[in-house]
């Protein structure tokens, strides 16, 4: 609908109220939420790169929807997460949407440096 154009505002949450919308007693440790996050990030990317350019070849005449020799599984297993892959579904035409962080604490501002694209800055006095 957006031809790709979207972002991902990839924080690591406030609320513990909101982690008990998805079936957990309240937020995981702060550092742990961010140990979380980073093969979070890791995982989705993995399946964003699990189809090759050029893998949808959408030809009518030949009824070929996908070449799926340019559609590879992913196998991750991490401490957190498990997936085989690949994505299913084809992939934005952009690849990956822009990535927004939001992160104030020193390991939140380490996280934003390394996956974000944009960072909205939040900074909170730091001893370190
Ligand atoms: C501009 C902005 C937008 C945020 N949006 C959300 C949000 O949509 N959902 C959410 O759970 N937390 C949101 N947060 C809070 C973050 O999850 C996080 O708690 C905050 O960035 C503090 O990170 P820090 O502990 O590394 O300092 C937002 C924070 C900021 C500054």
């Amino acid at each position: 609908m957006s031809n790709g154009r979207i972002g991902w505002n990839l924080v690591t949450g406030s609320s513990d109220f909101a982690a008990m919308n998805f079936g957990m007693p309240g937020l995981p440790e702060h550092d742990l939420r961010y140990d979380m996050a980073e093969e979070y990030f890791d995982v989705v990317d993995k399946l964003w790169r699990s189809w090759e350019p050029g893998a949808i070849v959408a030809d009518r005449k030949s009824g070929v929807l996908v070449d799926p020799s340019k559609v590879h599984a992913v196998n991750h297993e991490g401490r957190f997460y498990n997936t085989r892959g690949p994505l299913n579904c084809g992939p934005a035409p952009q690849g990956r949407p822009v990535i927004a962080q939001a992160g104030g604490s020193p390991r939140g501002r380490s996280f934003a440096g390394h996956y974000a694209d944009t960072i909205v800055a939040h900074p909170k006095a730091s001893t370190a």
